[in-house]
């Protein structure tokens, strides 16, 4: 793995695009999270990858995405180190509900329990989609 050309920094307006270029690729979308909470992945100008925290009732990390070409490099972890270095420290726990959950075990997140994600978030807990869910809800602790 050689992440000597990643430069990992808060995103700036001018990122709006390929970040929502990359998220595309994935189907996935910003999802109401502001340009401003997310961070890049850049090398030579490009974004490679990207990631976002939602800092609500638990932070949450969203969004996280390595461009196809660049994926099995180190990138995703080098985002999630990055988001772990910089959390405020009322952070106890940094959450996420995913659908890849092996790279997640792999920088040190742990499953929880199903009828946790109820507990944790009135979405799923109001979700009518919660039975077939195949999202599992995952923390790492930060202390
Ligand atoms: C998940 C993702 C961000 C990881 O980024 P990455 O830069 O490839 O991650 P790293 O290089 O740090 O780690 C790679 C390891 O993570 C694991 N991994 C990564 N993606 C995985 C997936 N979709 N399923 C299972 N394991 C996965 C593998 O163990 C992989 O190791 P390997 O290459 O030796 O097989 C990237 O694969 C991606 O963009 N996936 C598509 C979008 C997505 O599913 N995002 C998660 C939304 S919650």
């Amino acid at each position: 793995m050689n992440t000597n050309d990643i430069i990992i920094r808060k995103a700036e307006n001018c990122d709006l695009e390929p970040v929502q270029t990359l998220l595309s690729t994935y189907f996935l979308d910003m999802d109401g999270v502001d340009i401003g909470d997310f961070i890049v992945a850049k090398s030579g100008g490009r974004v490679l990858g990207c990631a976002a925290v939602i800092d609500q009732k638990y932070p949450e990390l969203h969004s996280i995405a390595v461009h196809p070409n660049h994926r099995s490099r180190g990138i995703g972890a080098l985002l999630v180190k990055h988001i772990c270095a910089n959390a405020p420290d009322r952070w106890e726990y940094l959450y996420v509900r995913t659908a890849a959950p092996d790279f997640f075990e792999r920088v040190g997140f742990l499953k929880l329990q199903d009828h946790e994600k109820t507990t944790l978030w009135a979405d799923c807990a109001g979700c009518d989609k919660f039975e077939g869910c195949r999202q599992s809800a995952m923390r790492l602790c930060l202390k």
